[in-house]
């Protein structure tokens, strides 16, 4: 079991999650973080630190979110670890709460 990064990160990417993370399981990407499942360890620091409301417990993604599962397993194999704070992407707040975004994903 691990927590799970899902799409309202995508172009919003604030970053406060890594700074909490004991373990450094955050992966970042162009414009989406997302977590090892490997490496997570369950702790529930990381959820509250997201302005976005993007990070859940495996068990409790959405419906609709639950293909961020695999994806967060996926991407974490080849995007580098991220432990430290930086700026949020450029024009966050326009994007958060936006629907459908993942067609927006770089990788
Ligand atoms: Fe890191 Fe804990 Fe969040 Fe897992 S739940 S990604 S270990 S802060
Ligand atoms: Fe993304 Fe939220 Fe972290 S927007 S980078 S999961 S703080």
């Amino acid at each position: 079991m691990a927590f799970v990064v899902t799409e309202n990160c995508i172009n919003c990417k604030h970053t406060t999650c890594v700074e909490v993370c004991p373990v450094d399981a955050f992966r970042e990407g162009p414009n989406f973080l997302v977590i090892d499942p490997d490496e997570c360890i369950d702790c529930n620091l990381c959820p509250v630190e997201c302005p976005a409301n993007a990070i859940f417990e495996e068990d409790e993604v959405p419906e609709d979110q639950r293909h961020f599962i695999k994806l967060n397993a996926e991407l974490a194999q080849s995007w580098p670890a991220i432990a430290v704070r930086i700026d949020a992407y450029p024009d966050y707040e326009k994007w958060d709460g936006v629907e459908n975004k993942l067609a927006l994903l770089e990788r």
